[in-house]
């Protein structure tokens, strides 16, 4: 047994405490094509964790709506074998198959503040031990299991501002702070790995300074934490907004294509020329008549993004039988936008998703109210990652004349 220490003693050691967990190295989770299903068939691309005793295996999606990591039951796909399903999902939870599965009552849950609950789903709220890929596992980490027929809506890694994951890295040791750090890498026809910081952020894919915003509450007219306001949208020098409009947007991860207003949607169709005869309700085109535009998105700051031609416009791809993304029509062009042009305007939340984030670095600070852009390095990169630590020490309680000495922050 340790020794009890006096108070004394302790009360020295908190300082070095502090200090050391802003030691710890910045926690890297690469996003990539992960096997979800036991047969080995099933890749989906997503954040790797895998969860219980003996593991099984997730691919999740970053989501800022989420502050609870959800994933889906087992019983969503019918069977183990439905490899389309499982795969779509990003992996499923057999609760039964795993030895460190612990069943939680919601209020006593150890999560964070319970996330919207779709009305056809069933939640179960548990922990159970969860594995990063390359580090140590936890035991005990909340999550939630999500049985909505085929899946629910609201599955996958929690960005929100109350994230229980972060939390729940911090405070097991693995992760130095709750910042977070995230390219989310290609998914053009030349895909790239992305990768997720959680208490820094990779140096190696930033291409400039960051440029600050801050945190939006949910009160605010969007409900996402990470807005921007957008000016300007132009297709091959065409502008899509009007000239004095201003648009708010959420900036999601989770999503991969644009969301725009169906106005600025139809306009864009109608500059790249989408024959909504030969193509209804889809943003597709004739692969002989690919448009050859690019897309700049510009915000209220200045700030400005290319998406270059190739990323805009890509294959047809889809799920296959496996749920694996890939060209399923050859002869048809896509645009990386969502079809909203018939959609009702009031319901549609623009959003700039994994396309717009493969062009720029997203850096996080919710303790700090504020989260950074920068132009991302999209390219390959040899040096990749340069892991560096975000992390301001918490603050001692007892006052002492060297507190200040610890407070500055190392980025
Ligand atoms: C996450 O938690 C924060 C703080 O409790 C809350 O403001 C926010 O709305 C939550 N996010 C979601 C998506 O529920
Ligand atoms: C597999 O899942 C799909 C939904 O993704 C569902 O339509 C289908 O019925 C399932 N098949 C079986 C055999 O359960
Ligand atoms: C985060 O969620 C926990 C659990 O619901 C709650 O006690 C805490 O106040 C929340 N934090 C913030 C910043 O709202
Ligand atoms: C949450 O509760 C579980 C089970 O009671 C425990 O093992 C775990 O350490 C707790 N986790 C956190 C982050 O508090
Ligand atoms: C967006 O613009 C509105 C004014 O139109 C302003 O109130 C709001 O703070 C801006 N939001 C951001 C995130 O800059
Ligand atoms: C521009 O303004 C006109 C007139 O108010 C409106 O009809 C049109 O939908 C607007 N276009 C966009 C892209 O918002
Ligand atoms: C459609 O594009 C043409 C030019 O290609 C332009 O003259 C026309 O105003 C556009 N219409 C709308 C509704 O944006
Ligand atoms: C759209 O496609 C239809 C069917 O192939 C064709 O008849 C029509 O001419 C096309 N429209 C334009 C503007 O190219
Ligand atoms: C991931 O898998 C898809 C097919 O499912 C493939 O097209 C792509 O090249 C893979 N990505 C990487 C980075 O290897
Ligand atoms: C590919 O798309 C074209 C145009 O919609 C269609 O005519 C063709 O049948 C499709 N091919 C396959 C293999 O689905
Ligand atoms: C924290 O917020 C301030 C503005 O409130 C900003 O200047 C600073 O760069 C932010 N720090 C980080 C690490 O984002
Ligand atoms: C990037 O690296 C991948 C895998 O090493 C390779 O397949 C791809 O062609 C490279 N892309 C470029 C633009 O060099």
């Amino acid at each position: 047994m340790a020794k009890v220490l006096p108070i004394a003693v302790l009360a020295l050691l908190r300082p070095i405490m502090a200090q050391g967990q802003c030691d710890i190295e910045p926690m890297a989770l690469e996003w990539t094509n992960t096997t979800v299903t036991a047969d080995g068939l099933g890749v989906t691309r997503g954040i790797a964790i895998g969860i219980g005793t003996p593991t099984q295996i997730f691919a999740l999606r970053p989501y800022t709506a989420l502050n609870n990591t959800r994933v889906n039951n087992v019983a969503n796909c019918g069977t183990t074998s439905n490899d389309t399903c499982i795969g779509g999902l990003g992996g499923i939870f057999d609760k039964d198959l795993s030895s460190s599965y612990s069943v939680s009552v919601k209020t006593n849950w150890n999560g964070s503040q319970v996330d919207t609950e779709e009305t056809d789903g069933a939640y179960l709220y548990f922990n159970d031990r969860i594995t990063f890929e390359r580090r140590a596992s936890v035991d005990g980490f909340p999550l939630v299991l999500d049985s909505t027929p085929y899946g629910g809506d609201y599955t996958g890694l929690p960005l929100g501002s109350n994230s229980s994951f972060t939390a729940a890295a911090v405070k097991s040791g693995v992760a130095p702070s709750e910042v977070l750090g995230l390219w989310t890498g290609s998914r053009s026809l030349d895909p790239a790995d992305g990768l997720l910081v959680v208490g820094g952020y990779d140096e190696s894919r930033v291409n400039g300074v960051f440029v600050h915003f801050p945190v939006s509450d949910s009160s605010t007219e969007l409900p996402c934490p990470l807005q921007i306001n957008v000016t300007s949208i132009s297709y091959s020098d065409q502008r899509l907004m009007n000239e004095t409009s201003r648009v708010r947007f959420c900036i999601e991860p989770y999503n991969q294509r644009f969301v725009l207003p169906p106005a600025v949607t139809a306009a864009f169709a109608n500059a790249t020329g989408q024959n909504s005869t030969l193509f209804p309700g889809d943003l597709h085109y004739s692969a002989d008549s690919r448009p050859s535009g690019d897309l700049i998105v510009i915000l209220d700051n200045g700030y400005s993004t290319t998406i270059p031609n190739f990323d805009v416009f890509t294959p047809l791809r889809g799920s296959d039988e496996y749920g694996r993304y890939s060209i399923t029509n050859d002869t048809v062009v896509e645009a990386g936008l969502r079809d909203t042009r018939s959609d009702d305007p009031d319901s549609v939340i623009p959003a700039l998703g994994g396309l717009f984030l493969t062009f720029n670095y997203l850096l996080i600070d919710y303790d700090n109210g504020t989260f950074s852009l920068a132009p991302a390095i999209s390219a390959n990169v040899s040096t990749s990652p340069a892991l560096r630590t975000v992390c301001t020490p918490s603050p001692v309680p007892e006052p002492s004349e060297d507190t200040t000495r610890h407070r500055s922050r190392h980025a």
